[in-house]
């Protein structure tokens, strides 16, 4: 592939700090270069504290043992999103409640959440979709109406904003991605920010295998056991080395990515909507950190004629979720709230481009002009 959808990005600092990792002689979790990353990320997102992760999938299963999600217990979610959003509580007997998108911005319909609480609610899940941001006013008043804490599937979100204010910022607890697909990654990688003290020192316990070992190494208690459920939730120091150099680039990286996002834009909002495909909008609250480009086909025949003459032109395009509610586990494990027509438009019609600081948006648009020729 010419063009392939997406290519890892290196600053060229991440072999030096992996080099001083080394000479640091810990390669376990919780070392030097954890902790810079830790504090790196609590002024990004303005987090009472954040904690490292092997992936954003591990943050998010923490967050369902934190609100002690138990069987049968409902979390209101979008159904246009990543498995491990609705896994991470179904995992503790949880089911989630499939709601509809906006047809504008792909993220969850805050009004169809409303029509989805019961008595059984006990958490709603948000996702910031290609990083832009939900109204979270309008989501944060609707949960403290009802009092039910909120989640932020902050993963493709790092440096977005809603109205000047960072997203990850908002819920009770909000999850990030460092996978190598991400603006800012260290191959596989995530964090848990917490922005309620309430949660914090349980977090520090469920992450380290249930053990109060954090506590131990600050000397806040003389030996360290066993005192609550956890799991192994945290990378070894190598990671945290390659994170903290792209982190250290993280504005240089969201600005040349931006620099191809309004390429795109520029080029696809003069064009009908019906030649490739609507281009992406942006509500006003949102600034966002051009995670990623799409385009909404008008219906799943031309989507996959477009993706496979892109194809043939060397330029990998692809689609992105397939509805969770309409998956075999969403089907056994989940419930529907209402028919969901912007979830499956979303899922039929949306292509995403190549992205990335260094990809080359003129041979990709070429291809597109190529297209509009046939
Ligand atoms: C919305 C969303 N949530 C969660 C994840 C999982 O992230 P990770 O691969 O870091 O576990 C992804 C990954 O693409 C995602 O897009």
């Amino acid at each position: 592939m010419k063009i392939p959808f997406n290519t890892p990005h290196f600053c060229g600092t991440e072999s030096k700090y992996i080099a001083e990792a080394f000479e640091n002689k810990q390669f376990s979790g919780d070392g030097i270069f954890t902790e810079k990353v830790s504090v790196e990320l609590e002024n990004i997102f303005n987090a009472k504290r954040v904690l490292l992760t092997h992936s954003c999938t591990a943050a998010l299963e923490m967050c369902a043992i934190l609100l002690n999600i138990s069987p049968g217990e409902e979390v209101i979610m979008p159904s246009f999103t990543f498995v491990s959003t609705a896994n991470a509580f179904v995992l503790r007997g949880g089911c989630p409640v499939f709601v509809d998108i906006d047809p504008l911005t792909q993220n969850i319909d805050i009004e169809a959440i409303e029509h989805a609480i019961s008595s059984k609610t006990k958490a709603i899940v948000v996702v910031h979709y290609a990083g832009i941001s939900c109204d979270m006013e309008r989501l944060m008043m609707l949960a403290n109406t009802y009092n039910i804490p909120v989640i932020e599937d902050a993963a493709q979100a790092i440096y977005s904003k809603y109205n000047h204010q960072p997203l990850g910022s908002f819920g009770d607890l909000a999850t990030v991605s460092f996978h190598e697909t991400k603006n800012i990654s260290c191959g596989e990688g995530g964090a848990l920010i917490i922005n309620n003290n309430k949660f914090i020192e349980r977090a520090e316990i469920i992450r380290e295998k249930g053990t109060n070992r954090s506590a131990f190494y600050r000397g806040d208690v003389d030996k360290y056991t066993w005192v609550d459920i956890g799991s192994s939730f945290l990378p070894g120091e190598v990671s945290a080395a390659f994170l903290f150099a792209q982190l250290q680039q993280g504005c240089e990286i969201t600005n040349r990515r931006m620099e191809k996002w309004q390429t795109y834009h520029k080029y696809f909002s003069c064009l009908d909507p019906s030649l490739v495909g609507e281009a992406m909008f942006v509500p006003r609250y949102s600034e966002h950190n051009a995670h990623m480009y799409y385009l909404l086909c008008p219906d799943l025949a031309r989507r996959s004629h477009f993706i496979s003459h892109m194809r043939s032109h060397g330029v990998g395009c692809v689609f992105h979720y397939v509805p969770l509610h309409s998956s075999p586990a969403g089907r056994k494990y989940g419930l529907c709230a209402g028919s969901l027509s912007n979830t499956k438009r979303a899922g039929n019609c949306l292509v995403r481009l190549p992205m990335g600081p260094g990809v080359d948006v003129v041979t990709v648009l070429h291809a597109v002009n190529h297209y509009l020729r046939l």
